[in-house]
């Protein structure tokens, strides 16, 4: 089975059971991850691992859907009216418009820590997942996305100088997808040098993905994109910063060299993961 197939089939298994005798909060909780998404982040982090260790994918299915869960989490509240006040989401409405803000408050809340209780109780040895749990604590929070979220939301309609901008795009999204990768070579057990490696690739990678986002923002009509589009006046997108035709430039450039940079990885891992660098950015 392919490796998205066996992603989605660990997450249908896995889903969180809240069971009670609220009317709606279980189905709250499900909407988001059931509905879809690239499932970019955990098909690096799978990637990665099934390029050493072909049998520890099982194990890492569980840190990959932690991984899933954090950033599902992090949309639900992306999509909030305080936030980036979106209807739409993985082609299906937000949680906040077919029910509440305060239930896509919760849930996203609930997703969070449910990330960390997958890992602790993944099977894998304690010393790796106390290393994924750093990292995603660090990398979906404090120290990456939700800092990057802040400084989105605070500087709307305050345009960044780009050494600004790209700290704010690291953090909000490239961190995330650089650990991502780092998990997966954790798992694996690939050294600590191209541990890092993959890391500091991944963060490349983030930015790359994040001046797409903003791309489709512009060009992308909402059942193309499955979400909310036409969505960023006033942010910090590279579109707007850059303008549409210097951002497309931009992303050319960058992709050329990430092609570059993977060319340099050992062929077990450039045989992983080109064919995701294929599939998800042009
Ligand atoms: C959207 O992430 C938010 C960004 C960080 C750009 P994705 O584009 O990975 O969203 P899904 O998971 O496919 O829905
Ligand atoms: C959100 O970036 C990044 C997150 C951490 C969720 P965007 O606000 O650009 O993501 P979309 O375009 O709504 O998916
Ligand atoms: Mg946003
Ligand atoms: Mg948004
Ligand atoms: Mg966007």
């Amino acid at each position: 089975m392919k490796l998205l197939d066996r992603f989605e089939e660990f997450l249908l298994k896995s889903l969180p059971s809240v069971d009670s005798f609220h009317p709606y909060f279980q189905n709250a909780t499900n909407q988001m991850i059931v509905a879809g998404g690239k499932r970019f982040r955990p098909m690096l982090l799978l990637s990665v691992v099934n390029s050493k260790e072909p049998l520890l994918v099982d194990s890492a299915l569980h840190i990959a859907y932690a991984v899933e869960l954090l950033h599902t989490y992090s949309l639900i509240h992306d999509d909030l009216p305080t936030m980036d006040n979106a209807p739409l989401r993985r082609g299906h409405e937000t949680i906040h418009t077919t029910y509440d803000e305060v239930s896509a408050i919760l849930v996203g809340d609930g997703l969070n820590s449910e990330s960390f209780r997958v890992i602790a109780d993944a099977p894998l040895s304690s010393d790796v997942k106390i290393e994924c749990v750093r990292l995603l604590a660090s990398d979906g929070g404090l120290g990456g996305m939700v800092l990057g979220q802040a400084i989105d939301i605070y500087f709307e309609n305050h345009p960044l100088d780009i050494q600004k901008l790209k700290f704010l795009h690291i953090h909000k999204t490239a961190k995330l997808i650089a650990s991502s990768l780092k998990m997966g070579a954790i798992i694996a057990n690939y050294d600590t040098d191209i541990q890092d490696t993959l890391y500091d690739f991944g963060i490349d990678l983030g930015l790359l993905f994040q001046m797409q986002d903003d791309i489709i923002d512009v060009v992308a009509d909402e059942s193309e994109a499955g979400k909310t589009t036409g969505n960023d006046e006033g942010k910090n997108s590279f579109t707007n910063l850059l303008g549409l035709q210097e951002a497309i430039r931009e992303t050319d450039i960058l992709a050329k060299k990430l092609q570059d940079r993977l060319a340099d990885f050992d062929k077990k891992l450039q045989d992983s993961l080109t064919p995701l660098q294929q599939k998800y950015l042009f």
